[in-house]
């Protein structure tokens, strides 16, 4: 899809953190977005800073649709014409997915279900779709995930993104002219420079950056470090982090491909190095210029040591490689947590 297209892009999930993030590059490149949102957190500020930072003349429309409810949902099909669609909306917390599958499977996957017919029925017929390395099957040397690395899920999470992303291909296959670009994202962390967007958690964060940069500002007591017995250089647990602001230009990287017509395609979106957990507080405490207090405490379940991205495909089929650094992530992320401790403040 090239920006010029008079007709517009659907970002569902556009007021979330990766969403957020995902419509300030569109529409900074010259996209025209509308974004659908359940608005579970009833906040519609991360626009209203998107609009600012963009300078747009106009608003950005909002809609506010659960992807549960179909017949809503085709109500948006009806007001605007899209040329595609961004589908970010799920829910996504591994922990919470063991505890609740039902919630998971109705959100994520009957809400593709509801988005892929309205999609078939109104003829829009390319999609980016956000999936993750948790659909990897964990391999026990830490190799880098691959594209065709054996797949297997442990949660009830992984497997609404692996049930998603098998139901696409089956429709880009049945369908005619279908192009469908799933992209498996490892750690997204960091936000905007600005310091005006970033990761807005509703509660006490699951997740390691969002939880450390609390704690820098005293909103938390520690971070409790989740195993020590990892087999990694330190013991810690190891990820790949990619900048929110990279993750959100391989969404376009992957848009602009959609127009190239190749059907169904995968990439991994990572930056190919690791860090392990206290690689990153160290990273964060100098960010911050404090010391980060943590504990070390059990590992949590379903943890595995080391998942890191191989990001060759990517980098050769979309030519996109991440272009921030882990300081640039901890200092952008300090720099929005220090100027909004209450996030977007609802
Ligand atoms: C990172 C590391 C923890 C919190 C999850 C989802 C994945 C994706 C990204 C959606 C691990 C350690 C964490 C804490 C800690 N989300 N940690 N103390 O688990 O790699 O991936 O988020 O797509 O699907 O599974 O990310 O940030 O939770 O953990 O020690 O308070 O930090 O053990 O090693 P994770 P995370």
């Amino acid at each position: 899809m090239s920006a010029s297209d008079s007709s517009y892009v659907l970002v569902t999930g556009g007021t979330g953190f990766i969403g957020s993030h995902t419509v300030l590059e569109l529409v900074t490149q010259g996209y025209n977005v509308v974004v659908a949102d359940n608005m579970y957190n009833g906040c519609e500020e991360p626009l209203r800073r998107i609009e600012k930072l963009a300078n747009l003349k106009d608003r950005i429309p909002l809609c506010k649709v659960d992807l549960t409810d179909k017949s809503s949902l085709r109500e948006v099909f009806r007001q605007y014409s899209f040329s595609s669609v961004v589908h970010l909306a799920a829910v996504k917390a591994v922990g919470e997915s063991v505890r609740k599958p039902l919630v998971y499977y109705r959100n994520n996957v009957t809400g593709t279900l509801n988005l892929l017919d309205v999609m078939v029925e109104f003829g829009v017929k390319n999609i980016v779709f956000s999936s993750s390395a948790t659909v990897y099957k964990a391999d026990p040397e830490g190799k880098p995930f691959r594209e065709d690395s054996e797949l297997g899920c442990t949660s009830p999470y992984g497997r609404t993104k692996l049930f998603m992303e098998s139901i696409i291909q089956d429709v880009v296959n049945a369908e005619q002219g279908w192009n469908a670009i799933m992209l498996r994202f490892f750690n997204p962390a960091g936000a905007h420079e600005s310091g005006t967007m970033g990761e807005n958690p509703m509660q006490i964060p699951n997740n390691l950056m969002p939880y450390m940069s609390q704690v820098a500002i005293g909103k938390l007591e520690k971070l409790h470090v989740f195993g020590t017995d990892f087999n990694t250089r330190d013991g810690t647990g190891l990820r790949d982090y990619i900048h929110i602001m990279d993750l959100a230009e391989a969404h376009v990287a992957a848009l602009k491909r959609l127009s190239a017509n190749h059907g169904y395609e995968v990439f991994n979106i990572g930056s190919g190095s690791g860090q392990t957990v206290l690689e990153m507080i160290d990273a964060m405490s100098a960010a911050c210029g404090k010391k980060i207090p943590y504990s070390e405490d059990p590992r949590r379940s379903g943890d595995i040591d080391t998942i890191l991205c191989d990001p060759t495909k990517a980098a050769e089929v979309l030519g996109f490689k991440v272009s921030r650094s882990l300081e640039q992530m901890c200092a952008d992320l300090w720099r929005w947590q220090t100027a909004n401790p209450s996030g977007y403040g609802q």
